[in-house]
């Protein structure tokens, strides 16, 4: 693992100054033709206040993002690189991921991309149903942990059922440091809403159940978890 600059004394604000940190945000759109794609409900609100809190304490942010519902902070801290497809958001990340200290994969990636992509607009006319063949998308955030040097690595998980057990699973097998997990069947958790409720797993340790709170709360928490392990 890419060996950290050594924390500053002080709050957790310090230990921020000057980090690059890689977050990405909202959802990716997988085109099926030129009109239509498939998408998720993601509105990237989540993924900005990461990026916002992460500027806030002096960190360097680059926010690869998907189409978002809420606009991008305007801070000289944050790039925002805008892309569209997994594929396009896996290419944005892995390029940067080598110069970053820390990534917070917020983004919901689409799990699967249709196999083709009609040239033109497909049509209904002597058709009752229609079939697409679908495939599996990289995965981003494994493709990140399989990296001999990698930055520290937090996701986050969408679930809707077994979310303690599903969050250690992605924990293991995407080998990262952190993840937060947020059970998206949740009133006001999760989704396109102002709030969130994350409870963050690390190995070895017992998970943090986070309140309900705003999204920008959260973000805070989550670096301020971050922090306490950096100084761990
Ligand atoms: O954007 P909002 O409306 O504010 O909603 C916030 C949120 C619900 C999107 C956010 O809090 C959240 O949970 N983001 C992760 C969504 C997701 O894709 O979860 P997952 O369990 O499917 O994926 C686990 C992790 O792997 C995530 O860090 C994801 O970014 C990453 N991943 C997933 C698929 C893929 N092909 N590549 C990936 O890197």
């Amino acid at each position: 693992m890419r060996r950290r600059k050594k924390p500053a004394a002080g709050g957790s604000s310090r230990l921020f100054r000057g980090l690059r940190v890689l977050v990405t945000a909202g959802p990716t759109v997988e085109p099926i033709d030129p009109v239509r794609f498939i998408s998720n409900r993601s509105s990237g609100r989540m993924g900005v206040a990461m990026a916002a809190a992460a500027a806030r304490r002096g960190a360097r942010v680059t926010l690869v993002h998907g189409p978002l519902q809420v606009p991008v902070p305007r801070s000289a801290r944050i790039t925002a690189v805008p892309v569209e497809s997994a594929r396009e958001m896996r290419d944005a990340v892995i390029r940067r991921a080598p110069g970053a200290d820390l990534v917070i994969m917020c983004a919901a990636v689409a799990d699967f991309t249709p196999a083709s992509v009609a040239r033109h607009k497909l049509k209904k006319a002597g058709r009752s149903s229609l079939r697409l063949e679908l495939v599996r998308t990289p995965d981003i955030l494994a493709e990140l942990g399989a990296l001999k040097r990698r930055p520290f690595l937090v996701g986050f998980a969408a679930e809707t059922r077994d979310v303690a057990r599903n969050a250690a699973g992605k924990l293991a097998r995407k080998n990262c440091d952190m993840i937060c997990a947020n059970d998206v069947t949740e009133k006001g958790s999760g989704f396109a809403v102002r709030t969130n409720r994350v409870t963050i797993h690390r190995r070895g340790m017992e998970p943090v159940r986070l309140p309900l709170q705003t999204k920008a709360a959260a973000a805070r928490r989550v670096l301020d978890e971050v922090a306490r392990m950096w100084r761990g």
